[in-house]
């Protein structure tokens, strides 16, 4: 549940996928409305249940097996149906490697989550982890009357070394069925695997960890694996011990926010709500930033992609276009291998996640990734220079009554570098993030009316050499722009009109070169979306939905597009291809002739990452 203010007229955004959220129904004194809803459509605009299901969608570039390798060998992994699961131990079962994986070379592996539902149902959070450690975090679609199906895929080729060991699939998805929330969710668990025909050309020590260590909480449980963080002062962290053989270390950083903090990004500050006595409104303002620590320090951060989940703002706007990442939220890597010399001690150390003005609550877990020394039983290292002095959050608070305007910026850097010696000889490698937000928060009209403008724009690099080379370098960079527009209106009793603009994207370039090669690309994926509904109590009485998105994806790898509309269930519109020449995805500024010159991009990057090593 989440955001905004609240008043007469005045809207709160109620997010939905906690079940003891939905069960909390808001104080009528106050006509919140839900921004985050299952639909509850009159009959009358109801499909039939003997009408075919509407199958949802993510927009996302087709996962394509390399070229010349074999498969898929597929391995039904799960097949459950979640109905009364909230509070409940996981759903698991027995993971043992496939047959087809003795031996063969792994090219690509897919996690493949199929589903089906009727009836009417909230969204609702879900994870699948293997033997604790997380491969999939994802959003449920809403059911109708008719029916919907949908599926997510992921790649989960980078924990090939989990895939090879038995194990445990565990599922935890927690839904809550009773008269007016009838959809159980019918869910089949796939894993697709492809092999390399031949074995392949590229040095495999860098690509793949060796191990994963899970940073969650064990099984039993009655609950995800996930630590739910439920307020700016709490530190969820979890203890542990890495080989002594350790060269490389990668945290895979999994984060999602519910309930008061479902829409963090239109939170007021709390001097607002005291001042026109909004008690209950989820405030702690529109900041927020996920800190990872080793041994208390500060090694890396995450300032999240705003996932607006398939009951958020207007329902209506994600049928059958679901947001960008809510059927596979994105994950966020930091390499803590600057930092493994104090690691290599064989003792246990502390691990812990916290969320900068967080509101209850916030789902965080994480997957560390080691590469580990075949040639020797023991690496050492040594941190060499760490910086994460630079924090900057200035906020600008101007309001009388209900109208006002909140001005945020925060800006951060963090930076370090570390040597580890292995049989691969003396590395020195330097992990940096570089963050930039601003978010405009304006109430107009009384209060009826909310804008919320955000961008974050995070940089990131790894950066690693020996005494004779490049080994790896690689830079991120990430804008997620978002605007997000509603208004309430027409309010007769306890019916209102609530329209709403969402407009939230993610722009990704990624660069990287080294021993493994040069690869480059880019992906500019948009949506924008409009829609009203009308809202009587908590129930949607009628309303209209249209989403409009763009992908388009350039890479040395392969490119991709799609165009495609949707308005109230139906596609209006949808081109898509995957050519790379020219015409094909026009407004993309990106030519081969760039392509080609590779070397000075290396030359370029290698000196950038240089400038940034010295820090
Ligand atoms: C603004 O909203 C408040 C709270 O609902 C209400 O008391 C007040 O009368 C409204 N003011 C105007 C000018 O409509
Ligand atoms: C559903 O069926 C009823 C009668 O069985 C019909 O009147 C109605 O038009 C149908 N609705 C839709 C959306 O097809
Ligand atoms: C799950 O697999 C079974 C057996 O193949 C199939 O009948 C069912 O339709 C599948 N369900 C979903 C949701 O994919
Ligand atoms: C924050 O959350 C922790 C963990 O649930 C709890 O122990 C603590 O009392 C909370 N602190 C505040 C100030 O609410
Ligand atoms: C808020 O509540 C206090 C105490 O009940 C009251 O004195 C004050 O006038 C209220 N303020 C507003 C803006 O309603
Ligand atoms: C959001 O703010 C940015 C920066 O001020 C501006 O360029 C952009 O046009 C705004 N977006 C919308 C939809 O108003
Ligand atoms: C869009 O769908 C909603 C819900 O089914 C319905 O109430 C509304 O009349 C539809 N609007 C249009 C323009 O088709």
């Amino acid at each position: 549940m989440a955001s905004a203010a609240a008043a007469t007229g005045l809207f709160v955004l109620l997010g939905i996928l906690l079940p003891a959220a939905a069960a909390a129904v808001p104080d009528v004194a106050l006509h919140r409305h839900r921004l985050g809803a299952s639909l509850h459509l009159a009959a009358s605009s109801s499909p039939n249940a003997s009408d075919s299901p509407t199958t949802f969608f993510e927009v996302d570039r087709p996962i394509r097996p390399p070229r010349g390798s074999v498969g898929p060998c597929s391995t039904l992994l799960l097949s459950s149906s979640f109905g009364a699961t909230y509070g409940r131990p996981p759903v698991t079962a027995a993971y043992a490697p496939p047959v087809c994986l003795r031996g063969g070379s792994l090219a690509l592996a897919v996690l493949e989550w199929s589903a089906d539902c009727r009836g009417r149902q909230f969204d609702r959070i879900f994870g699948v982890w293997l033997s604790g450690a997380e491969l999939l975090r994802s959003c449920t679609a809403e059911p109708r009357p008719n029916g919907i199906l949908w599926s997510v895929e992921r790649d989960v080729t980078r924990y090939a070394t989990l895939l090879s060991q038995p194990g445990e699939i565990a599922v935890y998805l927690g839904n809550l069925v009773d008269k007016t929330y009838t959809g159980v969710y019918n869910v089949n668990l796939t894993l697709h695997l492809y092999f390399h025909a031949a074995p392949p050309p590229q040095p495999q020590h860098l690509q793949k960890a060796d191990l994963i260590v899970p940073i969650s909480r064990s099984l039993p449980l009655n609950d995800g694996q996930w630590f739910a963080i439920q307020n700016a002062t709490d530190v969820q962290s979890k203890k542990l011990a890495i080989p002594s053989k350790t060269y490389r270390a990668v945290l895979e950083v999994f984060v999602s926010f519910h309930s008061n903090d479902e829409f963090w990004y239109t939170n007021p500050p709390n001097d607002y709500i005291q001042a026109n006595n909004l008690s209950g409104v989820p405030g702690n303002g529109a900041f927020r930033e996920v800190l990872v620590r080793v041994d208390g320090d500060v090694v890396g951060a995450v300032w999240p992609f705003t996932v607006i989940y398939t009951g958020g703002v207007n329902p209506l706007l994600w049928r059958p276009i679901t947001g960008i990442g809510s059927f596979n939220l994105p994950t966020y890597d930091i390499d803590i291998t600057p930092f493994l010399g104090k690691l290599l001690d064989s003792k246990e150390h502390d691990f812990g996640f916290s969320v900068t003005n967080a509101l209850d609550v916030w789902y965080v877990d994480a997957n560390l990734h080691l590469w580990l020394d075949p040639k020797s039983a023991k690496t050492t290292g040594s941190l060499i220079s760490y910086d994460t002095s630079s924090m900057d959050l200035n906020v600008n608070s101007e309001f009388s009554g209900l109208d006002g305007k909140f001005l945020t910026s925060a800006n951060r850097q963090i930076s370090a570098t570390g040597w580890v010696k292995s049989s691969y000889g003396e590395v020195t490698t330097t992990f940096y993030q570089r963050f930039g937000y601003e978010n405009s928060n304006v109430y107009r009209k009384n209060g009826t009316v909310q804008i919320v403008n955000q961008t974050i724009d995070a940089k990131s690099g790894v950066f690693a050499k020996d005494a004779s080379a490049v080994l790896l370098s690689e830079e991120v960079h990430e804008v997620f722009p978002l605007y997000v527009y509603t208004g309430t209106s027409d309010q007769v009793g306890d019916e209102y009109t609530l329209v709403s603009v969402v407009k939230l994207g993610i722009n990704d370039k990624k660069i990287s070169g080294g021993k493994l090669g040069f690869s480059y690309s880019s992906l500019r994926n948009a949506q924008s979306g409009r829609g009203s509904m009308r809202v009587k109590k908590n129930l949607v009485v009628g309303g209209l939905g249209q989403t409009h998105q763009m992908y388009k994806y350039v890479g040395t790898d392969g490119c991709y597009f799609r165009d495609v509309t949707s308005k109230n269930y139906t596609i209006l519109f949808d081109h898509s291809g995957d050519s790379c020449s020219k015409g094909s995805y026009s407004g993309t500024k990106f030519s081969s002739t760039k392509l080609k010159d590779q070397s000075a991009r290396r030359k370029l990057l290698v000196n950038k990452l240089h400038r940034t090593e010295k820090i």
